[in-house]
């Protein structure tokens, strides 16, 4: 962790009383002129924080910008995911970003972040766009020892921990579309694009690109889009800490990747179950040209929608773009 996030982390964990200059620096191991100076950046990045001689430092208010020391204070104790975090103002798409670090040779878990994309992507070749500034726009690099075939769980997973992680924040019970859609009242809220390489039966790396519609409002969502997506914020009617919900995400995550790690799928697809709006819905899946009709039955294994079609036979899919019927 750097200096600046460990003072956060200390200014955080003090309670609303304050900390001296003089036990920051002993626990830092730096001088209390080294201390101040690190406190003057902070400033002025926008954290508000007071200096008083009878109770030290103490952070009165944040910025509402994403800032890679500030999440890392917020999770000092990652396992995997958000040990390393990266925040950029705008690129072409963050899931270019962790490519590029997954060739370098990076160790999972890193997650990059981005105010605004340039060329955000959707599932199915779609578009992502967002307005700068609203939304939570990441991507997390995995590295798991699965099979290509069990990619899924990790898009189960990941559907899993943004749905909990968003109940937690808001305290609005969010469903699961399969495969990896979250909607609030029926209106689509976050979306997760999974970019995997493998060999044919290993796989190499999984770059899990999230987007989040955090505090937009309905005139921030254009066209076709504006009847199909919501935000946290149209949703509570309350402005969103990205900082808190980008942290509890990545908590989530962590905790349910090393349910992935460890074997335990069954435990993460019972939970998806009860989250989740598919099952027992009857569905038409788009799956290239074809398209299939049916009743969503269950998961199996590797987080793949069994189906029941209108022929009595049970599909497996792994993939595709499903409408719920009424
Ligand atoms: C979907 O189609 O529902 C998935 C959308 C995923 C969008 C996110 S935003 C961060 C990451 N970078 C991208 O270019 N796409 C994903």
């Amino acid at each position: 962790m750097t200096i600046d996030a460990k003072i956060l982390t200390a200014l955080r964990t003090v309670a609303s009383g304050g900390i001296s200059g003089s036990d920051l620096a002993q626990q830092l191991e730096i001088s209390r002129a080294a201390v101040w100076a690190r406190i003057e950046d902070l400033r002025a990045l926008g954290y508000e924080i007071e200096a008083s001689p009878h109770q030290g430092y103490r952070l009165v208010t944040e910025p509402n910008v994403l800032h890679a020391d500030n999440l890392l204070s917020r999770w000092p104790t990652a396992k995997v995911i958000g040990r390393d975090i990266r925040v950029f103002q705008e690129t072409t798409s963050t899931s270019d970003i962790v490519e590029k670090l997954a060739l370098d040779g990076v160790k999972e878990g890193i997650v990059v972040f981005a105010e605004s994309q340039t060329q955000g992507r959707g599932r199915l070749g779609r578009k992502w766009w967002s307005l700068p500034g609203k939304s939570l726009l990441f991507s997390v690099l995995l590295r798991p020892d699965l099979r290509p075939q069990a990619a899924t769980q990790l898009v189960v997973a990941a559907a899993v921990s943004l749905a909990r992680a968003s109940h937690q924040q808001t305290g609005l019970e969010a469903d699961i579309k399969w495969p990896n859609d979250i909607l609030l009242r029926g209106k689509k809220v976050a979306g997760i694009l999974t970019e995997l390489s493998a060999e044919l039966d290993h796989i190499k790396h999984v770059i899990l690109g999230i987007g989040v519609d955090v505090n937009q409002t309905p005139a921030d969502f254009h066209g076709e889009i504006r009847k199909s997506a919501t935000s946290l914020k149209m949703e509570t009617g309350a402005e969103v800490n990205r900082a808190a919900l980008a942290t509890a995400i990545m908590q989530a995550l962590d905790q349910d990747y090393a349910r992935v790690r460890a074997g335990q799928f069954a435990a993460l697809a019972s939970e998806w179950g009860q989250r989740c709006s598919t099952l027992g819905r009857r569905v038409t899946i788009r799956v290239g040209d074809r398209l299939i009709q049916g009743r969503a039955e269950a998961l199996d294994h590797a987080g793949a929608l069994l189906v029941r079609t209108q022929f009595g036979r049970l599909e497996t899919i792994i993939g595709g773009d499903v409408t719920l019927e009424k």
